[in-house]
């Protein structure tokens, strides 16, 4: 009987998973544990609008199950030992240095993971690989293990089964999606901690949709549905440019292909480029196994896929600088949206965060706005001070005299002067803008460039306000 699950990472990934568990499980104690002492404050806050992510719904589950059976601890070693299953949710970020860096995943809050549980789990536990790992990740951890394993006398005898059980929740949607997952998959090789975890599922998945793998296959499925969706994304935008130059509207192409059924009409969505903590790890992870497994054609494959995403951002900087006479210098440029999706204050990988910085760099002063993320993030992902953190500090204000950016409210006065505005994220408040007000507030000739093709097009015709769609190009007034 399981009584106690652990699960090591408080991040987007294992916070939201066990708040679903917790509810759908209620006889089970679920203790999520970090080292992030404010982010575990950050979820036991009593307002639920301070939690450490924002994810529409999630307030609710933690509402009806935190201090009953869900529980945010930094005792990480106290949970592991109580636990009957430890899942691993921790970060694993793209390795920066030494062998594989740029490509590689780092593997070293995983291997301190398991070393935690070598030492402090106590009988049979299961421990279940929840973050994306790359291929044979879970040898690592059975290794680690497998030497306490070793390391004691029969009486303090503590056993270990490792089951791989990656997440294909999207941020956003991710209530839902560990609601009604398409399937759940569970790899491994013993049975019986393998019917474990699939009995807890079974609680509220249909068990058609539980599927059974081994370790290895699990691990690589997870990389290969991330590149597969992301391969999706960089084709489309590819062909969105050829759009905006030969007259077609890539929304009319992505219905006529949607309908193939072998094609489907899901992740069509033109925009400025997939961001997000998975799509370009994973792919790096996929180019970094196929090089060092000698398939460098496949690894040139896969990465061309993250040059075309990369490529994508830029061109958009390029188009805004020719609509606007070639020069951004003094230009000021408001931008609607910085993470990297709606609905999540998530902005690791966030295509805003580039198109910013070229921005910044070619001279235009921008004013954000963002309705979850914080000025503290984007200073962080800039790597530039706001304009009010410079203004208090004489060395700053100098340092950073031509890169100003500040973060705004969107209300009136957000539109003050501005040359153009660029659309970057498809937060819904966006396509309801009153485009006749923004366009007397604004510089002319003004401009509006929706990356993310949401904006009312009537609308911004209607103000007389120039218009550039991606995937379609300048729209012309009739
Ligand atoms: C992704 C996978 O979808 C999920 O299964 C996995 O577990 C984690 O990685 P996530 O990164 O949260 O989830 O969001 P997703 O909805 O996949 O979007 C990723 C990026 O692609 C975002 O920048 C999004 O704006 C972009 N996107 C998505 C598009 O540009 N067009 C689309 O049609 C869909
Ligand atoms: P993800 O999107 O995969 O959930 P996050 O970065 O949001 O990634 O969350 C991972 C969390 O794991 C972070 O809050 C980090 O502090 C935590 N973490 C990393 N290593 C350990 C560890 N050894 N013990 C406990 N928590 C850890």
């Amino acid at each position: 009987m399981i009584k106690k699950v652990c699960c090591i990472g408080a991040g987007y990934v294992g916070g939201p998973t066990m708040s679903v568990f917790a509810d759908k499980c209620n006889d089970i104690s679920f203790n999520v544990v970090d080292v992030n002492p404010d982010r575990i404050a950050a979820w036991n806050n009593k307002d639920l609008s301070k939690l450490p992510i924002f994810e529409p719904g999630l307030d609710e589950i933690v509402k009806r199950c935190r201090g009953k059976n869900l529980h945010f601890s930094t005792e990480v070693h106290k949970y592991i030992s109580e636990a009957d299953i430890i899942f691993i949710s921790v970060n694993t970020p793209t390795k920066t240095r030494g062998i594989g860096a740029g490509q590689a995943s780092d593997l070293k809050w995983v291997e301190s993971c398991a070393r935690q549980i070598s030492e402090h789990a106590k009988g049979h536990t299961i421990v279940v690989e929840k973050s994306t790992l790359p291929v044979r990740t879970g040898e690592v951890i059975k290794d680690i293990l497998e030497c306490s394993q070793s390391s004691l006398n029969s009486k303090n005898e503590k056993t270990f089964d490792i089951l791989s059980n990656p997440e294909f929740l999207a941020e956003g949607t991710a209530i839902n999606d560990l609601e009604n997952p398409d399937r759940v998959l569970i790899g491994g090789s013993n049975e019986n901690a393998i019917k474990v975890l699939h009995d807890l599922y079974k609680r509220w998945v249909n068990e058609e949709k539980i599927i059974h793998t081994n370790l290895w296959s699990s691990e690589l499925a997870k990389l290969t549905a991330n590149a597969f969706l992301a391969q999706r994304l960089s084709s489309i935008n590819s062909i969105s440019a050829l759009c905006e130059v030969t007259g077609a509207d890539v929304r009319e192409v992505s219905r006529a292909i949607g309908k193939d059924s072998r094609i489907g009409s899901k992740f069509l969505n033109v925009g400025p480029g997939f961001g997000g903590s998975c799509f370009k790890k994973d792919i790096l992870n996929l180019v970094y196994l196929a090089n060092h497994f000698g398939l460098p054609e496949v690894a040139n494959f896969w990465e061309s896929v993250i040059d075309l995403n990369i490529w994508n951002q830029d061109r958009l900087t390029h188009i805004i600088l020719e609509k606007l006479f070639g020069t951004l210098t003094e230009k000021r440029i408001g931008i609607l949206g910085f993470s990297f999706k709606a609905n999540t204050n998530d902005t690791r990988e966030s295509p805003a965060i580039q198109i910013c910085k070229n921005l910044l760099n070619e001279g235009a002063s921008l004013k954000i706005h963002d309705p979850k993320v914080s000025t503290k993030q984007v200073a962080l992902d800039l790597g530039i001070p706001s304009i009010e953190e410079c203004s208090k500090n004489k060395e700053l204000n100098k340092l950073y005299i031509d890169k100003k950016w500040e973060k705004s409210h969107l209300e009136n006065d957000f539109f003050d002067n501005l040359d153009a505005v660029i659309v970057l994220t498809e937060w819904e408040i966006y396509s309801d803008i009153n485009w006749e007000k923004a366009s007397k507030k604004m510089r002319s000739p003004g401009w509006v460039f929706d990356t993310r093709l949401i904006v009312n097009e009537e609308k911004v015709i209607n103000s007389g306000l120039s218009f550039w769609r991606v995937g379609v190009g300048t729209v012309k007034r009739d």
